[in-house]
């Protein structure tokens, strides 16, 4: 295993060149004018873990866009660690913030990466951290150091939230079979700091309509005598929060845990500068929940946010309208103990109990996902932070997330196993935003890290 260092030092520049190649393709799930570009990117997956070893490897139609399976069975009698990861990407919009092509790959150094980092849509979520699996993967079957079976699931559209992922595991249960679930698709604290994080929360999203008149209105004809769906929309926006930024569905905090001081205090161990934080983003203060820190209105509070609104007349010079419609999305972060289902009715109702008979209003609501907590006393978070300890030469830390990976929860319902993130992206990585990138050191540090877990983990299992 000690080679591995010489073998990403001597195949670097190939390890780049092909990550830049799947950086290429503009898998972006949202848009469904890219369809083509889902299956050549499934494609492109496909045959890169062929090229990396694996005895099989299938691309599985769903009823949206195709999942990639790989596995190799080395002995049915050792564990399999089943590697997760997703090969669609955000849109890219604004492009005009964009210093580059977003799926022109270049790199570029900055403050946090002196050695450069790979910028393009998907470096960091999740191109970059699905192909350190493949390479790590290709390592150990040409240095013969695979300890054990390895099956991949490589989906496209967890992006858009899964939307066939729980079909496509239902029906492959006896495949998917597997004793720990491997995902890099988070981030870590630094990188002198790794961590490997043990929650993840939930989420539930809504779109709603408010319409008005059934055309849009002359406004000084009609203003003042008929209700304005815009500013019917932003009143009933402004009623989700109180003056404590606390959200206002009733029912909305019942059954989540509490946090003890103990555990708080715990929390707040976690290395947090709040000038850098508001440096970073180039904001004068934060925000939230009234009687919480930072890091926990971001990781174990559930909010809620308007993620869009539109409506009216938004096109160069004046039109003086009452507009017809005013639409915003909505989306909800969950905590364990809050079901996304049962939040997304508590959300519509609660939108339709604040609109005024002067309007009608129609609330959808969009497959949501459960929170997640992994343990950190079972063989696969002991594996991963023996092998951040090996390759950062550091103890890592456990970290609480803000994102979600809806499928992690569904995996443990339905498959009965737990995943473990290792995450090597950082909160600077820009992900979902323009100018997203991944440090070229922490791709590397993804590949040298990768085959001690497998290591250590069937160690720690015999
Ligand atoms: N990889 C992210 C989630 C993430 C990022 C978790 C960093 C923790 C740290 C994932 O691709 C993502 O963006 N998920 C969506 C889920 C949604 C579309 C259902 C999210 O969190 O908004
Ligand atoms: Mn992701
Ligand atoms: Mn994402």
């Amino acid at each position: 295993m000690s080679d591995i260092k010489n073998y990403i030092e001597e195949n670097k520049d190939r390890f780049l060149d092909e990550l830049f190649d799947l950086i290429r393709i503009p898998s972006i799930s949202a848009d469904p004018t890219h369809i083509d570009d889902m299956h050549k990117t499934a494609e492109a997956i496909k045959k890169s873990l062929i090229d990396a070893g694996v005895d099989k490897a299938e691309i599985c139609e769903t009823p949206t866009i195709p999942v990639v399976y790989a596995e190799k069975i080395i002995d049915e009698k050792l564990p399999t660690v089943l590697i997760y990861g997703h090969y669609d990407v955000q849109p890219v919009d604004p492009i005009s913030l964009w210093d580059t092509d977003p799926f022109e790959p270049v790199i570029k150094k900055t403050e946090l990466h002196p050695e450069g980092a790979i910028f393009g849509r998907g470096s960091s979520d999740d191109k970059g951290q699905v192909y350190m699996h493949v390479k790590a993967f290709e390592y150990m079957v040409k240095s013969n150091t695979l300890p054990c079976n390895v099956k991949f699931m490589i989906e496209g559209e967890e992006e858009i939230g899964s939307t066939s992922l729980g079909w496509y595991v239902e029906r492959n249960k006896e495949k998917l079979k597997n004793d720990i679930i491997l995902i890099s698709d988070t981030g870590m604290i630094s990188n002198s700091q790794p961590s490997i994080t043990t929650s993840l929360r939930g989420i539930a999203h809504v779109e709603v309509e408010v319409t008005g008149p059934s055309r849009d209105l002359h406004s000084g004809l009609f203003g003042g005598a008929v209700a304005n769906p815009i500013t019917v929309l932003n009143k009933i926006l402004s009623k989700l929060h109180n003056d404590n930024n606390e959200v206002t569905i009733p029912g909305f905090y019942n059954g989540i845990k509490k946090y003890t001081e103990a555990e708080r205090a715990e929390i707040a161990k976690a290395p947090f500068v709040e000038e850098d934080y508001k440096k970073a983003l180039n904001i004068d203060a934060v925000d939230g929940e009234a009687g919480y820190s930072t890091i926990e209105r971001a990781t174990i509070r559930p909010t809620l946010d308007v993620n869009g609104i539109w409506g009216g007349y938004t096109g160069e010079g004046s039109k003086t309208i009452i507009p017809s419609k005013a639409n915003a999305k909505i989306s909800m972060r969950l905590v364990p103990g809050q079901d996304p289902a049962e939040m997304t009715e508590a959300l519509s109702k609660y939108l339709n109990s604040l609109a005024p008979d002067s309007v009608k209003i129609e609330v959808k609501g969009n497959r949501g996902g459960y929170a997640y907590v992994t343990p950190t006393n079972n063989n696969g978070y002991l594996a991963a932070s023996k092998a951040l300890k090996e390759t950062f030469g550091i103890d890592s830390i456990p970290t609480g997330s803000g994102g979600s990976i809806p499928i992690v929860a569904l995996f443990e319902k339905e498959l009965g196993s737990k995943s473990i993130l290792i995450g090597l992206g950082l909160e600077s990585d820009a992900i979902h935003s323009p100018n997203e990138h991944f440090g070229v050191f922490n791709y590397l540090k993804g590949i040298e890290t990768i085959p001690y877990f497998y290591k250590y983990y069937v160690e720690l299992e015999k």
